[in-house]
């Protein structure tokens, strides 16, 4: 029989590419979302666009007979989106509206089981104060202390998710993601991450030029290649280990670093302006120990082959839009 699965969030970057995955591995697919995906066409069966915030459309969409339910809407964003404190109501009040009304709708409905996005946000500051040796291990994450209101409100729906488990018998699944990036990911506007912002910068300046840098670039995070987030998001879902499990590459590098690599992709010898902008914590790298035990996999893939492709995309967003500009 066909498998079937519900990806919420599916108009976003990782939904995106999750309902590609799952069409390739034959499962008929309901996508959910604000709006639809805004680079390529959506490949699901079925796209329902629609709020939920709202109880009664989650009820609505919501259904025992799939076989497999992805939560990852969210009001989310980079550094420049979750560290400004400018949208710290709604990214709690929407995040967690979504969570709770999902929850109760799949509950209700007797859903077996969802599989949560959690985020590295929900790990204690003061354990990534020091740029070379940051402790993001799962069970550090106590006594809590995030850095940021989004990292409260993952921290508050990870337990939610857990206590539906243990009140209700659902097989919830949590993971922790560590800054995902990829082609077809926001790469301009405010809510892109720091590997498309630099890949954007980058391909925008000329050789020789310079590129602006928040901070002084010597702050540290590891970057996961979206192909390698589906399978483990995949691997957690159908295991029988519920987590909160961290989902992220372990190869850490400073924001210097990542942004030599993408010059060095482009071809151009670049001067980096550090200039004052929103940072997050000092140092973040993923600690891959638990889900290597529990999975028996961890990401492998290089940060520099991820770049090349994100690289090669966002090159030529950027060319589109000077072509459109100029024709205009
Ligand atoms: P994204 O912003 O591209 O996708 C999230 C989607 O949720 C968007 O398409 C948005 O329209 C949708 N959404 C927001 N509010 C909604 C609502 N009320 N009703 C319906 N849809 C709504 O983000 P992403 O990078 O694809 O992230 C997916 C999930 O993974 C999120 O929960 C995010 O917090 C989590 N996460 C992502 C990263 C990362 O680096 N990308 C890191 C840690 C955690
Ligand atoms: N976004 C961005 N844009 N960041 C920049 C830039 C720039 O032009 N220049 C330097 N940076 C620095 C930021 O100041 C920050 O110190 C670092 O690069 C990483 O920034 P982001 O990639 O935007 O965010 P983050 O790693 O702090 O947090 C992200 O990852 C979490 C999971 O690990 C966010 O996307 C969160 O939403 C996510 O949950």
């Amino acid at each position: 029989m066909t498998k079937t699965a519900l990806v919420c969030g599916a108009g976003g970057f990782i939904g995106g590419h999750l309902v590609k995955r799952l069409k390739r591995e034959g499962f008929w697919v309901r996508g959910v979302d604000l709006k639809f995906p805004p680079f390529v066409e959506t490949e699901a069966d079925d796209f329902a666009v629609g709020d939920l915030r709202d109880q009664y459309f989650c009820r609505q969409i919501a259904d025992r007979r799939f076989d497999e339910v992805y939560q990852l809407a969210a009001d989310m964003g980079g550094a420049g989106y979750i560290f400004t404190g400018e949208h710290d109501a709604d990214v709690m009040h929407n995040s967690a509206t979504i969570n709770l009304n999902m929850l109760d709708a799949c509950q209700k409905r007797n859903v077996r089981g969802m599989f949560y996005s959690s985020s590295a946000c929900m790990y204690p500051e003061h354990n990534q104060m020091d740029p070379n040796n940051p402790n993001c291990a799962e069970d550090s994450a106590y006594p809590a202390n995030p850095d940021s209101e989004y990292g409260w409100e993952k921290l508050f729906s990870e337990r939610l998710y857990l206590a539906y488990n243990r009140n209700y018998g659902m097989r919830n699944r949590v993971a922790r993601y560590h800054n995902i990036f990829g082609p077809e990911g926001t790469w301009d506007g405010g809510k892109e991450k720091a590997p498309a912002a630099v890949c954007r910068k980058v391909a925008q300046a000329t050789n020789g030029g310079e590129v602006e840098i928040w901070g002084d670039g010597t702050q540290t995070r590891s970057f996961l290649y979206i192909d390698e987030c589906l399978e483990g998001t995949i691997r957690l879902t159908r295991s029988d280990f519920e987590g909160p499990v961290n989902v992220g590459s372990e190869e850490m590098v400073t924001i210097n670093q990542l942004v030599d690599i993408a010059a060095d992709i482009a071809g151009k010898k670049l001067h980096k302006k550090h200039i004052p902008g929103p940072l997050g914590v000092r140092g973040r790298n993923s600690d891959n120990r638990l889900i290597g035990q529990k999975l028996s996999w961890k990401p492998t893939a290089t940060l520099r082959s991820g770049l090349e492709k994100t690289y090669e995309w966002i090159e030529r967003q950027v060319r589109g839009n000077k072509e459109r500009a100029k024709a205009a």
